[in-house]
């Protein structure tokens, strides 16, 4: 389903954070069908004012004061506790940007503040509307690949001078930590990691990570900030042979294990006797952030119940946390059992 349903009340949306994310929340809540773009928050002086027709407030209590039905917060991660908790209390669904919170802690209270007060809210974890993920998770799910031994990712890229609050661990793996569990159902168990900080920073833009998944399935994700060029890509090695899916260009391709020998003596020892056929799929490619806003808007209509959930969102921090103590300790640190917020995590395969 891409529109509202026929009859169904424009809801009334804010956004808060008006960023390089923020602005693209602004242009797709601009035109969402069913839904009103009523204000913005952003205490800078951004040259934004006027662009998107709506007034861009100094804080969030007045954008609370045109009433508003949910509000998307695209503010720097250190901030979305205090402005989710507000959101919360004054009983105003949020989507929240990727990470959830900065901690373990600020994300529990997160899930807490809005759970009890019975208000849907989300994580923008955008890679699951990415379609390659889509699709390969809809074959996996399918049975195409049989069992999975091992889910590669690799997210490089150069270094972005605005995200100062957390390191290349809580900005981008998160993104990793998420689509490994989304596409596959398994979550990760154990995790081995190391880091380092070239860039002067007080946070960590390099990591490697080796784990172990719930379903038996080995992961790797390799995330920087140090790359000359940008990479995102997530391997899936299994029995019938191997998807790789592009995130950038949103291309899968299935490399099938092959059935039969080549009689070719010589290119048998060089290339190996299970190279078979390659496929890309043809797959419709709509932009992931409006798939993402018709899912929270539906969410919201109460019409479809498919968002990112906080406790997965709480999930994903408390894996990240996982790594980051693994790399300050140089050992293999266990992950978690999930506790009361996390328990009975679906990851919905
Ligand atoms: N889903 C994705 O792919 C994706 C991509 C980029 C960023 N993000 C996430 O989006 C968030 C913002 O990242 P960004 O790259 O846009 O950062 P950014 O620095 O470009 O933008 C942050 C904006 O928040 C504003 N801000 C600061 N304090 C505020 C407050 N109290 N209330 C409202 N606004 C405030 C700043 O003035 C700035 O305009 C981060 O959590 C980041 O992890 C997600």
């Amino acid at each position: 389903m891409t529109g509202v349903a026929t009859g169904e009340r424009t809801l009334r949306a804010g956004l808060v954070g008006l960023g390089v994310m923020g602005r693209n929340h602004a242009r797709v809540l601009s035109a969402l069908p069913g839904v009103e773009l009523v204000g913005i928050v952003d205490p800078a002086e951004n040259g934004e004012a006027g662009r998107w027709g709506v007034p861009v407030l100094p804080e969030l209590g007045k954008l609370l004061a045109l009433g508003v039905d949910y509000a998307v917060v695209a503010s720097p991660t250190g901030l979305h506790e205090e402005i989710g908790l507000e959101l919360a209390a004054a009983g105003v669904g949020a989507l929240v940007e990727k990470p959830l919170a900065d901690s373990v802690e600020a994300a529990r209270r997160l899930v807490a503040a809005f759970e009890s007060r019975g208000l849907v809210a989300g994580v923008g974890h955008i890679e699951r509307y990415n379609p390659s993920l889509q699709s390969l998770r809809a074959r996996l799910e399918a049975g195409e690949l049989g069992e999975v031994y091992q889910v590669v990712t690799r997210r490089q890229g150069p270094f972005p001078h605005r995200i100062a609050d957390v390191g290349v661990v809580k900005d981008l793996a998160t993104h990793d930590i998420d689509l490994t569990c989304w596409v596959t159902g398994q979550e990760h168990v154990s995790v081995s990691a190391r880091k380092v900080s070239k860039s002067g920073r007080p946070h960590e833009d390099m990591v490697a990570v080796v784990g172990q998944l719930s379903g038996g399935a080995m992961v790797n994700h390799l995330v920087n900030w140090l790359s000359p060029f940008k990479e995102r890509s997530t391997v899936v090695t299994g029995d019938r042979g191997c998807f790789v899916a592009d995130t950038l260009t949103a291309d899968l391709t299935f490399y099938a294990n092959g059935a039969g020998s080549t009689e070719w003596e010589a290119l048998r020892a060089f290339r190996g006797v299970s190279e078979g056929d390659m496929v890309r799929y043809a797959i419709p490619k709509r932009e992931p952030l409006l798939v993402e806003h018709e899912r929270f808007r539906d969410a919201v209509l109460g019409v479809r119940d498919d968002i990112v959930t906080l406790r997965q969102g709480l999930r994903t921090v408390e894996i990240s946390a996982a790594i980051l103590e693994s790399a300050d300790q140089g050992v293999t640190v266990s992950v978690p059992s999930p506790d009361t917020y996390s328990e009975q995590m679906n990851w919905g395969v």
